[in-house]
């Protein structure tokens, strides 16, 4: 896949040098015909009414003019000049300013429509410019995506393109569905570096995706650094960990912190999962102190599931996790620390409900909010805890109750929204358990309403989980992610009025071309008519 850019230019070159293909081009600037429509869109714009008066083109002398005096919207422009200038070739200067000039992309806060909120945007696309408005510079920066992809899918080239770059005219009003708007990437299985980490980063964005979950520990590794019981990345995270014992690594504070930087800088939350009291084993045979018996069992790199725990009646279990989480939460300045608490089959009942008792003030104690897998439902938590289904029916009696107590939930439901499940029985990569998922099952589904008793107020949001037992490389997570992440994504942001199926694989395909750009692995799914 590597290699594609390079042939896709080879290409493009050359068939712009062909006689006639230039007559695409526009010299007079007033008869052409953008290729994109303003509503070809992924995640759906709530409201876009197109105006074919009002097309506007990127021109050497286009001005990013952002919001006089705030750095935030600032930076949001030099994001965007930095995605324009390779393709276009043009400067793009970015100033803070409030003069305009003939042909301006115009980033302002504040004086938007009262419906977009906190991360909602309005884009007005005229000829002399484009201007974005929005309440913050997270809306500013997920307007940004809407222009990004409402540019041919050329811009999306690392070098110039001879061709023009026309947005389709009008005006879009666009804001979220809910809150929270999730991916998850396993570094516990097999680790995956923080440049990995970077340019998935990089491709959640354009999906407006705001929150990253890592899965930073496991029966297979622990990945990130802990002053206090330091052998858990050396040993626990050490040569040999991951399945196979082919993906050890794991991040240092300094590599944590640099990629919360990194997300922030592009509007995303991370949140990280410590997984208890069971999927510990990394831990376990790391420390012996944390087995019951006070013998350490040997390190793990199979894929089974469910057979470790942590000793629930020693009082050094609540010493480690109390300076695990105390640890995480300081480098941690998201909201949110997620404690896990899935498939812990070697605890009984009576010993979960211990372990959480005590575990989940902690979590408050170091000012986060808990989050864990919706097993944690079972123990009555606080109404702020955040349970998130990974189930693969309709129904979860706990989840409910849980809703009706108060509690806000995170849908990934396994058979719809996991990015690892093999889109059918070719598929080289990824697990089967929940069973097949081709882009329509993940995208067919309403947040909602997928559980019964609990309804959309009741849903926090989306997330899509990645976990990494058969995927070791950048490309490996593409392919799985790609085309369904999106799907997952719509979900998230868009208006439920505006689900359609139709319409999602038609915009699904134009993505195509720009991952190819990207150099982003993807799986071609028959049920896209790829461009
Ligand atoms: C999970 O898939 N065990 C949350």
């Amino acid at each position: 896949m590597r290699q594609r850019r390079t042939l896709a230019g080879v290409l493009t070159v050359a068939a712009l040098c062909l006689p006639g293909f230039t007559a695409t081009a526009d010299d007079a600037g007033t008869t052409h015909v953008p290729e994109r429509q303003l509503t070809d869109v992924v995640p759906a714009p709530v409201e876009a009414k197109p105006d074919p008066r009002a097309d506007f083109r990127l021109s050497p002398f286009t001005l990013i003019r952002t919001q006089p005096g705030s750095a935030e919207a600032k930076r949001v422009g030099e994001q965007l000049a930095a995605v324009l200038r390779p393709a276009t070739g043009y400067p793009l200067p970015v100033a803070a300013t409030k003069r305009s000039w003939p042909s301006t992309i115009s980033l302002l806060l504040g004086k938007a429509d009262p419906r977009i909120g906190d991360e909602g945007y309005r884009l007005d696309v005229a000829r002399r410019g484009v201007t974005i408005r929005a309440n913050t510079a997270a809306g500013l920066f997920a307007g940004t995506q809407t222009l990004r992809q409402l540019l041919p899918a050329e811009i999306e080239a690392d070098r110039p393109q001879r061709r023009t770059w026309t947005v389709p005219g009008g005006k879009i009003v666009d804001y979220p569905r809910f809150a929270y708007r999730g991916a998850m990437l396993d570094l516990a299985r097999h680790f995956h570096t923080p440049d990995e980490v970077k340019a998935y980063i990089d491709e959640l964005a354009q999906y407006k995706i705001n929150h990253l979950h890592l899965h930073l520990t496991d029966d297979q590794g622990w990945r990130i650094q802990i002053d206090s019981w330091p052998e858990l990345t050396t040993t626990g995270g050490g040569p040999g960990t991951g399945v196979d014992g082919e993906g050890p690594g794991y991040l240092t504070k300094a590599e944590y912190t640099d990629l919360i930087g990194y997300a922030a800088a592009r509007h995303i939350t991370i949140v990280p999962e410590i997984d208890m009291p069971g999927h510990t084993n990394a831990a376990q045979s790391t420390y012996a102190e944390l087995n019951c018996d006070g013998v350490a069992p040997p390190p793990r790199t199979d894929i089974e599931v469910g057979y470790s725990s942590l000793c629930i009646d020693k009082e050094i279990t609540y010493t480690f996790v109390e300076d695990v989480i105390r640890e995480v939460a300081e480098m941690t300045p998201g909201p949110y620390l997620h404690i896990g608490g899935d498939e812990a089959h070697a605890t009984t009942e009576e010993d979960y409900q211990k372990f959480m008792d005590r575990v989940l003030p902690m979590v408050y104690k170091y000012g986060k909010r808990p989050a864990g897998w919706n097993e944690i439902a079972k123990v009555d938590p606080p109404a702020s805890a955040v349970p998130q289904f990974w189930g693969t029916t309709n129904t979860n009696a706990d989840l409910a109750e849980a809703a009706a107590r108060g509690n806000q939930v995170i849908m990934s439901p396994a058979n719809k929204a996991y990015l690892d499940m093999k889109y059918d029985q070719n598929t080289p990569l990824g697990l089967s358990w929940a069973g097949y998922t081709e882009v329509r099952d993940a995208y067919d589904w309403d947040p909602g309403s997928h559980v019964e008793g609990v309804g959309a107020e009741s849903v926090l949001g989306v997330e899509a989980p990645l976990w990494s037992e058969t995927l070791r490389t950048l490309d490996d997570i593409e392919y799985m992610a790609f085309p369904r992440l999106p799907a997952i994504a719509e979900l998230g942001w868009s208006a439920r009025a505006s689900h359609d199926w139709e319409s999602f694989r038609e915009r699904l395909a134009e993505q195509g071309p720009r991952w190819e750009w990207r150099d982003v692995d993807f799986y071609r799914s028959p049920q896209v008519d790829w461009r």
